[in-house]
């Protein structure tokens, strides 16, 4: 084995035998699956596969015609500092490995490592493991993390660590390179964890819900086109024992989306509570259903009045007079 490997090898080290020129030819993702098949694996399920076919997508660019939406879900190629152009061939392919890291002026597949690649060249480039990568597409979302001076970047969440692992699944090939770090190429969302939202009630001026995103360091929800939503549904228990409840939507879309640290105010319409139960859920741009974030509940040993009524307040300024969204 060892010797067919070493004349193998010295085979290899005599010319080009094992370069695939057509790999060079921008081919359709499924190409790249003869040798990286688990990162095509992986790739397959991610939104980035699907930004072509997604039926939502199809339907809000007129069925393809609005040509000023086509660009990045079907990139030429990805380069941080602009908006990519259209690609011309297998649009299906949506955000695919070639639009990734195939570069024209180099004619190389471009990556985070130094790697011997026979089958096609390579060049390694430090971007790859920076948030800047995703910027070119993910352009307000880029803007926002930037304002948040976060230390972790995109791809620390959303393109996980997977270990070290072989990046080529295809004999011979794979007996020739080291296990190397992985990342998950599904480029998962990911959910807000309950700690990541801050919640309390306060009495201001009125009694008031705060909330802040402390955990996720871009807005909540963040978005470039897509609609994804925020759902807070606050249930409050009357003095009367009357249960009263209002829901408050955040989106990009509409301008507040919880900004990273910074606290959102929510006007609550009652002057007394007994009791306050508080559910956050979120809903892709891409699903239907809303799935809960957090639910926290707030009890009071005497009824909590919001400080004037409108009655007792000097201004006449009472919170049945402040507008509740
Ligand atoms: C015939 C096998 C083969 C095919 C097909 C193939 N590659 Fe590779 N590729 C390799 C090998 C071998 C390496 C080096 C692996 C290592 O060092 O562990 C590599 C490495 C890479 C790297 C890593 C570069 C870096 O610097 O981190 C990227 C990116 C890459 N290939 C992209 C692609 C893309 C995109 C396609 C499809 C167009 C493709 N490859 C098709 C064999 C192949
Ligand atoms: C060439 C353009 C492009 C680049 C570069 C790009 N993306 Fe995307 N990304 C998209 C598009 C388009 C979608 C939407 C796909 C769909 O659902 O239709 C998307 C979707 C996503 C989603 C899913 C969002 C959701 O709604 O659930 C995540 C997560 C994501 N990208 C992360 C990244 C990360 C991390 C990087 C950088 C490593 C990156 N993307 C680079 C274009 C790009
Ligand atoms: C600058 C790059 C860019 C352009 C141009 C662009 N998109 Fe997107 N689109 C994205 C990214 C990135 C996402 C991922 C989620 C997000 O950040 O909104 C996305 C997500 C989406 C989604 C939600 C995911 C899905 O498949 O359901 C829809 C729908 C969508 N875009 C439609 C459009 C439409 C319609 C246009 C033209 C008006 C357009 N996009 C233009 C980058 C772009
Ligand atoms: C949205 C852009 C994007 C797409 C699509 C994409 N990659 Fe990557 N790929 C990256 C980034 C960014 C990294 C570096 C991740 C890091 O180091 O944090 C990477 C890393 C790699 C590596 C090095 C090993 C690793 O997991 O870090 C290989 C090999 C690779 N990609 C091949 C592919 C292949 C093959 C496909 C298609 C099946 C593909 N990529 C699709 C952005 C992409
Ligand atoms: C500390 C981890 C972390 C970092 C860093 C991060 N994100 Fe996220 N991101 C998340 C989580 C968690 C969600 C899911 C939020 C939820 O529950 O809906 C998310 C959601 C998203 C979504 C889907 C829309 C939404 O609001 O649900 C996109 C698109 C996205 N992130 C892109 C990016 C990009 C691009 C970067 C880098 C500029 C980035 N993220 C940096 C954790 C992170």
């Amino acid at each position: 084995m060892i010797g067919f490997l070493l004349l193998f090898l010295l085979v290899a080290s005599c010319g080009d035998v094992f370069v695939e020129k057509e790999l060079l030819e921008r081919p359709q993702a499924k190409r790249c699956s003869d040798c990286h098949s688990d990162i095509y694996k992986e790739w397959e399920k991610s939104r980035h596969a699907l930004a072509w076919k997604s039926e939502k997508f199809r339907l809000e660019s007129e069925n393809y015609t609005k040509t000023k939406c086509l660009s990045c879900h079907a990139p030429h190629q990805a380069d941080p500092e602009v908006k990519p152009t259209l690609r011309v061939e297998f649009k299906e392919d949506g955000v695919s490995c070639v639009a990734c890291h195939f570069k024209e002026n180099t004619k190389a597949m471009h990556g985070p490592h130094k790697v011997w690649s026979p089958p096609h060249p390579s060049k390694q480039d430090f971007n790859y493991a920076r948030s800047f990568f995703c910027a070119g597409c993910h352009q307000e979302t880029y803007k926002e993390w930037h304002l948040t001076k976060a230390q972790k970047s995109c791809q620390d969440c959303h393109m996980p660590s997977l270990g070290e692992k072989r990046f080529v699944q295809k004999f011979p090939f794979e007996y020739f390179h080291t296990k190397k770090p992985r990342h998950d190429h599904s480029f998962p969302t990911g959910k807000a964890k309950p700690e990541d939202l801050a919640i309390e009630v306060e009495r201001g001026e009125t009694l008031r819900l705060k909330v802040i995103n402390v955990g996720i360091p871009h807005n909540l929800p963040t978005a470039d086109q897509g609609d994804p939503k925020l759902y807070i549904i606050i249930s409050a228990l009357l003095p009367t024992g009357e249960s009263s409840r209002i829901v408050k939507v955040l989106s990009y879309q509409a301008k507040n989306a919880l900004v990273y640290k910074e606290p959102t105010y929510i006007e609550l319409p009652w002057a007394e509570v007994k009791a306050l139960e508080v559910l956050i859920q979120r809903k892709l741009s891409w699903k239907e259903e809303r799935e809960d974030i957090v639910k926290k509940e707030f009890s009071f040993k005497t009824t909590v009045h919001a400080p004037f009524s409108r009655s007792s307040c000097p201004y006449g300024r009472g919170p049945s007079s402040h507008k509740v969204f």
